[in-house]
C-alpha cells in the first residue's frame, strides 16, 4: 500500500490549500499519472491534474512528487521508493486546481523569444541545409517538451515573475546555435539584460528536474557566452 498526500485548493470554494490523503494498492509498475487516475475513476472524481500524452512527450503532466519536478506518467510509485508519496502543484505558478496550475506566465515567457526559426534570406529551391555537427550543438536543447520543471524549478522565478527562466532561454539557445536561423542579433539582444541571461544565478534545480535530462543550466551558460562575445565585437 502507498499513501499520496496530494494538495487539494479550489480557489473558488477553499480559503487556503490543504493535504488530503489517499491509500492506494500499488501494483508493479504503476505510474504517479496511474495512481491519479485511478483515485479520479474511483475514489474522489473532484480530483483535477492534467495529463495528455501518457508518453512522456506532451509535458503536461508535470508535478513535484516529494520535492522534486517530474513527469507523472513516466515516474512509477516505486521509483520515489516511499511509501508516502506527497504531490503538489509545481510551484512558482498560481494554483488553478489541486494539481494544475496557470501556465499563462510561462508561455509569455516562450512567445516573447519567438520561438521558431527566423530567416531574412531569400528561401532556396529546396531544403536549408544543415550539417550534422551543427545539429548535435543543439541537439540537447531541441528535446525540450515544454512542461515547465525547469522554470518552476528555479527559485528567480519564484520572486522575480519577469525573469524569462530557463525553458525560454535554453530555447533561445537553440535558435542562436542554429545556422539556418538568421536572427542571432536580435535574440541575443533580447537576453542581454536583467530579464534574461543575467537574471540566472546558477543555481542549477533547473538541470536537475528535467526529466528529459538537458542540461539546460549548460545551455544558459553558452547563451552568456555567445552574448558576452556579440557584446565585446559590439554587435549586441
Ligand atoms: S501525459 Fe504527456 S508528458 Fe505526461
Amino acid at each position: 500500500m502507498v499513501v499520496l498526500r496530494i494538495l487539494r485548493y479550489d480557489p473558488a470554494e477553499d480559503g487556503r490549500p490543504a493535504f488530503r490523503e489517499y491509500e492506494i494498492d500499488a501494483i508493479p509498475g504503476m505510474t504517479i499519472l496511474d495512481a491519479l487516475i485511478h483515485i479520479k475513476e474511483n475514489v474522489d472524481p473532484s480530483l483535477t491534474f492534467r495529463r495528455s500524452c501518457r508518453s512522456a512527450i506532451c509535458g503536461s503532466c508535470a508535478v513535484t512528487a516529494n520535492g522534486k519536478n517530474l513527469l507523472a506518467c513516466n515516474t512509477q510509485l516505486s521509483d520515489l521508493k516511499k511509501k508516502r508519496i506527497v504531490l503538489e502543484p509545481l510551484p512558482g505558478f498560481p494554483i488553478l486546481r489541486d494539481l494544475a496550475v496557470d501556465w499563462g506566465p510561462f508561455f509569455d515567457s516562450y512567445r516573447a523569444i519567438k520561438p521558431y526559426l527566423i530567416t531574412k534570406s531569400p528561401s532556396p529551391e529546396k531544403e536549408r541545409i544543415q550539417s550534422q555537427e551543427i545539429r548535435k550543438k543543439y541537439d540537447d536543447a531541441a528535446k525540450c517538451i515544454m512542461c515547465s520543471a525547469c522554470t518552476s524549478s528555479c527559485p528567480v522565478i519564484w520572486t522575480d515573475g519577469s525573469y524569462l527562466g530557463p525553458a525560454a532561454l535554453t530555447k533561445v539557445w537553440r535558435f542562436v546555435a542554429d545556422d539556418r536561423d538568421e536572427a542571432t542579433e536580435e535574440r541575443l539582444a533580447l537576453v542581454n539584460n536583467e530579464k534574461g541571461v543575467w537574471r540566472c544565478h546558477t543555481i542549477f534545480r533547473c538541470s536537475d528536474s528535467c526529466p528529459k535530462d538537458i542540461d539546460t543550466a549548460g545551455c544558459l551558460e553558452f547563451l552568456r557566452r555567445m552574448v558576452v562575445w556579440y557584446s565585446l565585437t559590439g554587435r549586441v
